[in-house]
Protein backbone atom coordinates (compact mmCIF):
# COMPACT_ATOMS: atom_id res chain seq x y z
CA UNK A 1 0.00 0.00 0.00
CA UNK A 2 1.46 3.38 -1.11
CA UNK A 3 0.85 6.19 1.51
CA UNK A 4 -2.30 6.96 0.08
CA UNK A 5 -4.93 3.32 -0.80
CA UNK A 6 -6.23 3.60 -3.95
CA UNK A 7 -9.87 2.82 -4.83
CA UNK A 8 -9.26 -1.13 -4.78
CA UNK A 9 -7.58 -1.65 -1.58
CA UNK A 10 -10.19 0.56 0.19
CA UNK A 11 -12.44 -1.37 -1.46
CA UNK A 12 -10.55 -4.71 -0.35
CA UNK A 13 -10.44 -2.90 3.27
CA UNK A 14 -14.40 -2.61 3.33
CA UNK A 15 -15.15 -5.72 2.46
CA UNK A 16 -12.43 -7.42 5.02
CA UNK A 17 -14.31 -4.90 8.01
CA UNK A 18 -17.63 -5.44 6.89
CA UNK A 19 -18.96 -8.44 4.66
CA UNK A 20 -15.98 -10.49 5.56
CA UNK A 21 -17.10 -10.27 9.53
CA UNK A 22 -20.73 -10.31 9.14
CA UNK A 23 -20.83 -13.33 6.64
CA UNK A 24 -19.17 -15.56 9.34
CA UNK A 25 -22.03 -17.55 10.03
CA UNK A 26 -23.01 -18.07 6.38
CA UNK A 27 -19.13 -18.76 5.75
CA UNK A 28 -19.61 -21.47 8.37
CA UNK A 29 -23.12 -22.79 6.82
CA UNK A 30 -21.46 -23.05 3.38
CA UNK A 31 -18.48 -25.00 4.58
CA UNK A 32 -20.50 -27.28 6.53
CA UNK A 33 -23.04 -27.99 3.77
CA UNK A 34 -20.05 -28.44 1.54
CA UNK A 35 -18.90 -30.93 4.21
CA UNK A 36 -15.95 -32.40 2.47
CA UNK A 37 -13.40 -34.01 4.83
CA UNK A 38 -10.09 -34.30 3.10
CA UNK A 39 -8.51 -33.61 -0.61
CA UNK A 40 -7.62 -30.37 -2.34
CA UNK A 41 -9.74 -28.03 -2.26
CA UNK A 42 -10.21 -24.53 -4.16
CA UNK A 43 -11.57 -21.48 -3.62
CA UNK A 44 -11.91 -19.45 -6.55
CA UNK A 45 -12.07 -15.53 -5.81
CA UNK A 46 -11.00 -16.19 -2.10
CA UNK A 47 -10.99 -12.58 -1.14
CA UNK A 48 -10.14 -12.27 2.53
CA UNK A 49 -10.25 -16.13 2.31
CA UNK A 50 -12.83 -17.22 4.51
CA UNK A 51 -14.50 -19.94 2.44
CA UNK A 52 -10.81 -21.79 2.15
CA UNK A 53 -10.27 -21.14 6.06
CA UNK A 54 -14.11 -22.26 7.00
CA UNK A 55 -13.50 -24.73 4.77
CA UNK A 56 -10.36 -26.41 6.08
CA UNK A 57 -11.15 -25.42 10.04
CA UNK A 58 -10.38 -28.92 11.78
CA UNK A 59 -10.29 -30.82 8.97
CA UNK A 60 -6.08 -31.48 8.74
CA UNK A 61 -7.01 -33.78 5.69
CA UNK A 62 -8.01 -30.76 3.39
CA UNK A 63 -5.78 -29.00 1.46
CA UNK A 64 -7.26 -25.60 0.57
CA UNK A 65 -6.11 -23.10 -1.90
CA UNK A 66 -7.52 -19.88 -2.49
CA UNK A 67 -6.90 -17.50 -5.59
CA UNK A 68 -7.49 -13.98 -5.84
CA UNK A 69 -6.33 -11.33 -8.36
CA UNK A 70 -6.20 -8.72 -5.71
CA UNK A 71 -2.77 -8.04 -3.46
CA UNK A 72 -4.88 -6.23 -0.59
CA UNK A 73 -7.48 -9.41 -0.40
CA UNK A 74 -4.47 -11.97 -0.53
CA UNK A 75 -2.76 -10.02 2.83
CA UNK A 76 -6.00 -9.51 4.80
CA UNK A 77 -6.76 -13.77 3.27
CA UNK A 78 -2.83 -14.62 4.74
CA UNK A 79 -3.72 -12.93 8.23
CA UNK A 80 -7.09 -13.96 8.61
CA UNK A 81 -5.80 -17.84 8.60
CA UNK A 82 -3.70 -17.12 11.72
CA UNK A 83 -1.14 -19.47 10.21
CA UNK A 84 -2.79 -22.64 9.50
CA UNK A 85 -0.74 -24.94 7.22
CA UNK A 86 -3.49 -26.56 5.14
CA UNK A 87 -4.49 -23.25 3.69
CA UNK A 88 -2.74 -21.45 1.06
CA UNK A 89 -3.37 -18.25 -0.93
CA UNK A 90 -2.07 -17.68 -4.32
CA UNK A 91 -2.41 -14.79 -6.78
CA UNK A 92 -4.11 -16.14 -9.66
CA UNK A 93 -6.70 -15.48 -12.15
CA UNK A 94 -9.46 -17.83 -12.23
CA UNK A 95 -9.05 -17.87 -16.51
CA UNK A 96 -5.05 -19.34 -16.34
CA UNK A 97 -5.30 -21.51 -12.76
CA UNK A 98 -1.31 -22.73 -13.39
CA UNK A 99 -2.08 -26.13 -11.66
CA UNK A 100 -2.09 -29.14 -13.50
CA UNK A 101 -5.27 -31.11 -14.68
CA UNK A 102 -7.41 -32.83 -12.15
CA UNK A 103 -5.64 -31.11 -8.92
CA UNK A 104 -8.67 -30.54 -7.21
CA UNK A 105 -11.57 -32.92 -5.66
CA UNK A 106 -14.15 -29.94 -5.12
CA UNK A 107 -13.94 -26.11 -6.08
CA UNK A 108 -16.28 -22.83 -4.71
CA UNK A 109 -17.02 -19.32 -5.61
CA UNK A 110 -18.98 -17.62 -3.27
CA UNK A 111 -19.51 -13.73 -4.03
CA UNK A 112 -17.28 -13.65 -6.67
CA UNK A 113 -18.92 -14.72 -10.31
CA UNK A 114 -20.39 -11.11 -10.48
CA UNK A 115 -16.56 -9.63 -11.24
CA UNK A 116 -15.87 -11.98 -14.12
CA UNK A 117 -14.91 -10.69 -17.24
CA UNK A 118 -14.73 -14.04 -18.71
CA UNK A 119 -16.81 -16.85 -16.95
CA UNK A 120 -16.76 -19.44 -20.18
CA UNK A 121 -12.74 -19.50 -19.45
CA UNK A 122 -12.89 -19.58 -15.75
CA UNK A 123 -16.11 -22.72 -16.20
CA UNK A 124 -13.60 -24.14 -18.66
CA UNK A 125 -10.31 -23.87 -16.59
CA UNK A 126 -12.28 -25.22 -12.73
CA UNK A 127 -13.19 -28.10 -14.84
CA UNK A 128 -9.63 -28.49 -16.30
CA UNK A 129 -8.29 -28.91 -12.29
CA UNK A 130 -10.91 -30.66 -10.89
CA UNK A 131 -11.25 -34.92 -10.70
CA UNK A 132 -13.42 -36.63 -12.90
CA UNK A 133 -16.84 -36.23 -10.73
CA UNK A 134 -15.26 -32.97 -8.74
CA UNK A 135 -18.25 -30.33 -8.28
CA UNK A 136 -17.75 -26.73 -8.59
CA UNK A 137 -19.83 -24.52 -6.47
CA UNK A 138 -21.03 -21.15 -7.38
CA UNK A 139 -22.74 -18.71 -4.91
CA UNK A 140 -24.38 -15.81 -5.50
CA UNK A 141 -26.68 -13.91 -3.23
CA UNK A 142 -29.91 -13.95 -4.34
CA UNK A 143 -30.95 -9.65 -4.13
CA UNK A 144 -35.22 -10.85 -3.97
CA UNK A 145 -33.96 -13.18 -0.58
CA UNK A 146 -35.14 -12.38 2.83
CA UNK A 147 -32.31 -12.13 5.53
CA UNK A 148 -32.69 -15.64 7.01
CA UNK A 149 -32.09 -16.26 10.46
CA UNK A 150 -28.64 -16.84 11.58
CA UNK A 151 -26.72 -16.09 8.48
CA UNK A 152 -25.44 -12.75 9.35
CA UNK A 153 -23.30 -11.73 12.36
CA UNK A 154 -24.35 -8.78 14.18
CA UNK A 155 -22.89 -6.49 16.46
CA UNK A 156 -26.24 -4.37 18.22
CA UNK A 157 -28.36 -3.87 15.68
CA UNK A 158 -25.55 -3.55 12.98
CA UNK A 159 -25.99 -4.19 9.81
CA UNK A 160 -29.58 -3.95 9.66
CA UNK A 161 -31.66 -5.89 7.01
CA UNK A 162 -31.99 -3.18 4.43
CA UNK A 163 -28.29 -2.62 4.77
CA UNK A 164 -27.45 -6.10 3.99
CA UNK A 165 -29.91 -6.61 1.26
CA UNK A 166 -28.92 -3.33 -0.50
CA UNK A 167 -25.96 -5.08 -0.89
CA UNK A 168 -27.39 -8.21 -2.43
CA UNK A 169 -29.37 -5.60 -5.30
CA UNK A 170 -26.02 -4.11 -5.89
CA UNK A 171 -23.55 -7.21 -5.64
CA UNK A 172 -25.80 -10.18 -6.47
CA UNK A 173 -27.34 -11.86 -9.03
CA UNK A 174 -30.67 -11.30 -10.12
CA UNK A 175 -32.60 -14.04 -12.02
CA UNK A 176 -31.97 -12.58 -15.17
CA UNK A 177 -28.14 -12.55 -14.30
CA UNK A 178 -28.03 -15.98 -12.70
CA UNK A 179 -29.88 -17.57 -15.75
CA UNK A 180 -27.07 -15.96 -18.01
CA UNK A 181 -24.74 -17.59 -15.75
CA UNK A 182 -26.20 -20.94 -15.73
CA UNK A 183 -26.33 -20.81 -19.91
CA UNK A 184 -22.50 -20.31 -19.84
CA UNK A 185 -21.74 -23.15 -17.71
CA UNK A 186 -23.82 -25.24 -19.79
CA UNK A 187 -22.15 -24.43 -22.38
CA UNK A 188 -18.51 -24.97 -20.89
CA UNK A 189 -17.23 -28.52 -20.72
CA UNK A 190 -19.29 -28.85 -17.66
CA UNK A 191 -22.33 -29.83 -20.10
CA UNK A 192 -25.86 -29.32 -19.46
CA UNK A 193 -26.37 -31.05 -15.75
CA UNK A 194 -26.15 -28.22 -14.02
CA UNK A 195 -28.43 -28.19 -10.88
CA UNK A 196 -29.60 -25.08 -9.68
CA UNK A 197 -30.51 -24.16 -5.74
CA UNK A 198 -31.27 -22.19 -2.86
CA UNK A 199 -28.82 -22.06 0.36
CA UNK A 200 -29.49 -19.45 2.57
CA UNK A 201 -29.68 -15.91 1.12
CA UNK A 202 -27.51 -17.21 -1.70
CA UNK A 203 -28.78 -19.58 -5.06
CA UNK A 204 -26.10 -21.70 -6.17
CA UNK A 205 -24.94 -23.32 -9.21
CA UNK A 206 -23.73 -26.97 -9.02
CA UNK A 207 -21.12 -27.93 -12.24
CA UNK A 208 -19.86 -31.48 -11.62
CA UNK A 209 -17.10 -32.58 -13.90
C1 LIG B 1 -16.77 -9.92 -3.39
S1 LIG B 1 -15.23 -10.74 -3.28
C2 LIG B 1 -15.75 -12.25 -2.54
C3 LIG B 1 -14.68 -12.87 -1.71
C4 LIG B 1 -15.00 -14.18 -1.00
N1 LIG B 1 -15.26 -15.26 -1.92
C5 LIG B 1 -16.13 -14.02 -0.03
O1 LIG B 1 -17.23 -14.53 -0.29
O2 LIG B 1 -15.92 -13.41 1.02
C6 LIG B 1 -14.90 -11.28 -4.98
C7 LIG B 1 -13.44 -11.60 -5.24
O3 LIG B 1 -13.31 -12.22 -6.54
C8 LIG B 1 -12.04 -11.84 -7.04
N2 LIG B 1 -11.96 -12.10 -8.49
C9 LIG B 1 -12.69 -11.51 -9.48
N3 LIG B 1 -12.34 -11.99 -10.69
C10 LIG B 1 -11.37 -12.93 -10.47
C11 LIG B 1 -10.59 -13.76 -11.32
N4 LIG B 1 -10.76 -13.75 -12.66
N5 LIG B 1 -9.68 -14.58 -10.77
C12 LIG B 1 -9.49 -14.58 -9.42
N6 LIG B 1 -10.19 -13.82 -8.55
C13 LIG B 1 -11.11 -13.00 -9.07
C14 LIG B 1 -11.93 -10.36 -6.67
O4 LIG B 1 -10.60 -9.90 -6.69
C15 LIG B 1 -12.54 -10.36 -5.28
O5 LIG B 1 -11.57 -10.47 -4.26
Amino acid sequence: MGLLPNRRELSALAYQVGPGRYYQPAYRFIAADIGVERGSVLDVGTGPGWVAIHLAAGRPEIDAVGIDLCDTMLGYAESNKKGRLNVTFRKMDATRIVYPERTFELAVAVQSAHHWRDPAAVFAEVHRVLVEGGKFYVYEANPAAEVPEGWIARQGPFPPDRLVRRQWAKYGMDDARLAELRRVAEASPFGPDVVEEPHGFYRRLVCTR
